[in-house]
């Protein structure tokens, strides 16, 4: 049985997307959530399942003092800036957030006796992929600041690992997407970049139609094809990498993904389905920087850490989205825009 620390995990980014179903996923299953977080893009209404101290992770004396004050077993790294096109034109942004305040993180780590780290990683370390299902054997070849901050960070973690005997699993997603199924969390950017969320604006008459960026690509459809994975499968996959760490600290590499591809103009159709409502598409160039076609293999994440995603039909994950948005609204959370 497991003494009450190992039960507290801090949850850096606990206040975001990602990292508030994660906190969900670990109240649920008997630990305690505590959350870092410095509210610059997350939602204090989404901090609900354990503690919370804010934070940021450039103030090296506030993460000693919130590990000081709750003396976590383990860390879960959401906090950190994800918006590719931003990273191309202000990259020392992304360097500074995403590698230099990680860096603060696991030095305050080290020195307060917190071992083990699950970091999230992204699909974007791979860069333009060299075939497909792409495994975790691919080579690292990221091709925008963002991917190289997480790349940059998978290689401290494995130097950490060696030198100082940190142990950590680095899960790199695909496309994040969905919502909580009971509607207690979801997705709130502001702005919003990613397609699901701007395809359900458009659902609800807040903008007057979605951009598909680029129909000329060598898919079926001429449009990109994604690996969208539901957020509340990938909070499980964190349980289960915590799990699997607490109990035999092997350091994992894993991707999470759903291992289907889905098209942007399948992501329309789906959508108007799921919402029942005309959705306006319109047609632009091509976004620089995307890749054709993104789609995970699972196969190592099945294996290891016995993860069995449920949400894997597009139309179940627009659907929690479209749930969530809807609630969203009445919670005034979303503003949900284009940038
Ligand atoms: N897209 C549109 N119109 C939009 C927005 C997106 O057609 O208004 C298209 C994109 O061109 C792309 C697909 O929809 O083909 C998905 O785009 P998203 O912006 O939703 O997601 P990305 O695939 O660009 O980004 C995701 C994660 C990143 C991660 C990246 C790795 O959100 O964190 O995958 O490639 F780095």
């Amino acid at each position: 049985m497991a003494n009450f620390m190992e039960h507290k995990i801090l949850v850096t980014g606990g206040a975001g997307y990602i990292g508030s179903h994660a906190c969900k996923a670990l109240a649920g299953s008997g630990y305690t959530p505590v959350v870092f977080d410095n509210l610059s893009t997350g939602h204090r209404e989404l901090v609900k399942w354990g503690g919370f101290f804010k934070g940021d992770l450039s103030d090296k004396e506030a993460i000693l003092s919130c590990l000081k004050k709750y003396r976590p077993a383990a860390v879960m790294h959401f906090a950190a800036y994800a918006a590719v096109g931003e990273s191309v034109v202000n990259p020392a942004r992304y360097y500074s957030n995403n590698v230099v305040n990680t860096l603060n993180l696991l030095d305050a780590m080290r020195s307060r006796g917190v071992d083990k780290f699950i970091f999230s990683s992204s699909c974007a370390v791979y860069g333009l992929p060299r075939s497909l299902p792409i495994n975790e054997d691919q080579p690292l070849e990221p091709v925008n600041p963002y991917g190289r901050t997480k790349r940059m960070v998978e290689e401290i973690l494995s130097d950490y690992s060696a030198a100082y005997g940190m142990k950590y699993a680095s899960l790199r997603y695909f496309n994040a997407a969905g919502a909580d199924p009971d509607g207690e969390t979801g997705e709130a950017h502001n702005p919003e970049t990613h397609i699901i969320p701007l395809t359900l604006a458009a659902a609800m008459g807040k903008t007057p139609f979605v951009e598909i960026f680029g129909a000329d690509y060598k898919t079926p459809d001429g449009t990109c094809l994604r690996d969208y994975v539901h957020v509340t499968d990938l909070a499980a996959a964190h349980l289960l990498a915590l799990k699997l760490l607490m109990k035999n600290g092997k350091n994992l590499v894993l991707n999470l993904g759903n291992g289907r591809g889905f098209s942007v103009k399948e992501v329309v159709e789906t959508a108007r389905l799921v919402t029942g409502k005309k959705v306006k598409a319109v047609i632009r160039a091509r976004r620089s920087g995307d890749p054709a076609e993104l789609v995970a293999s699972q196969a190592m994440a099945r294996r290891v850490l016995g993860w069995k995603p449920r949400y894997t039909r597009l139309a179940d994950i627009i659907r929690t989205a479209w749930q969530w948005h809807r609630k969203a609204i009445s919670l005034r959370l979303n503003d949900c825009h284009k940038p």
